[in-house]
């Protein structure tokens, strides 16, 4: 046993490393190690002998894991008395850590809700599956009416008892049925945002996807005139943009507004010159707007003789590819990450 502890006690003094150090650990003092099953050995021997060997053996586990201890802390000291004379390298660039991010898409639309908020209104939320009633005919789009075709539409159908469609669902193809979900459940003064998901039946490509985001707005009380709506919007494009970038109204036509208008601001690219991205004419189309049809107070049971409202919507992607300079809309949905951690 003397010799198996001074073998031992040779063996530790010989590891440079703390990983060599446990290789010799587990070979003495692990659950298979020599001193160990040693110990479970004890209980075949008579019982004088049992006390002698089993003392023995004891003072030599406390004297090996006493120079393991000892040894471990020997290499510790190495190590750094190697890194004080730079045999380790401390000027090496470290590993970069990857903080989470919210998707810049998810930031533009913080954004344009913080605006929104700082100037009153508060924010509404509708479900992405509708009905063709709040999507389209209370929004003054009648069925078989031709202004149906401006957006095309995922219908989904809810089958009644004698195969007819029990009610026309579908996924809504903007965010403005929710202008008359809330003007359904309250009074005027309303000043609201709707920020969402829409989809339409779109095929993919570097301006254009099935699934995109809005944020619509909606204000409605007595006396609300264009000049409010026009107020507002140049507020959102300077907050947004910056301070000297300039904003025109374009006439325009939304079957739910009257009149109707497009919002334009100057190219960033260009700053009016003109270039590819603004087809050479300095202005880049933003939003649509546009004051409410007075057919949609009908709707919703509106006094039309005396409330007035405007109702804007503005595309999420459209506003975020302006502002971070990204020209395809695909990047937003591929989840690259080389693409995502610039934002
Ligand atoms: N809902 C319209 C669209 O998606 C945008 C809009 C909203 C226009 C509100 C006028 C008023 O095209």
């Amino acid at each position: 046993m003397k010799e198996i502890e001074k073998t031992a006690i040779e063996e530790i003094s010989k590891t440079q490393t703390q990983e060599e150090l446990e290789r010799v650990r587990l070979k003495y003092l692990g659950k298979k190690g020599i001193i160990t099953e040693k110990l479970s050995g004890l209980s075949k021997l008579a019982l004088p002998e049992k006390k002698m060997v089993g003392k023995e053996l004891n003072i030599i586990k406390k004297n090996i894991t006493d120079a393991i201890e000892k040894h471990s802390s020997e290499i510790k000291k190495n190590v750094l008395s190697d890194i004080s004379k730079n045999v380790i390298d401390t000027t090496l660039p470290g590993k970069p850590f990857d903080f989470g991010k919210l998707h810049p898409l998810t930031q533009v639309m913080n954004e344009v809700k913080n605006i929104f908020v700082n100037l009153g209104f508060n924010i509404a939320t509708g479900p992405e599956i509708e009905t063709d009633y709040y999507n389209f005919t209370a929004l003054n789009i009648p069925k078989d009416h031709p202004s149906r075709d401006m957006q095309d539409t995922f219908y989904i159908g809810e089958q009644g008892n004698n195969g007819t469609m029990k009610q026309e669902l579908l996924l809504r193809t903007h965010t403005s049925p929710v202008q008359v979900r809330v003007m359904e459940n309250q009074k005027p003064p309303i000043r609201i945002i709707a920020p969402g998901k829409v989809y339409r039946h779109e095929a993919v490509d570097a301006s254009h996807s099935f699934v995109f985001h809005q944020v619509e707005g909606l204000a409605v009380d007595e006396d609300v005139t264009f000049a409010d709506l026009k107020a507002v919007l140049e507020i959102f494009v300077k907050k947004m943009f910056g301070e000297n970038i300039a904003s025109r109204f374009r006439p325009s036509f939304f079957p739910f507004t009257e009149p109707s208008a497009e919002v334009d601001m100057q190219c960033l690219i260009c700053k009016g010159k003109g270039c590819s991205v603004c087809s050479q004419t300095g202005w880049v189309e933003l939003l649509g707007c546009g004051m409410v049809h007075p057919k949609v107070f009908e709707f919703v049971g509106y006094d039309t003789e005396k409330y007035t409202g405007y109702a804007f919507g503005i595309g999420i992607e459209r506003v975020a590819m302006l502002k971070l300079g990204i020209d395809n809309m695909r990047l937003f949905y591929e989840n690259d990450m080389d693409f995502l951690s610039q934002f």
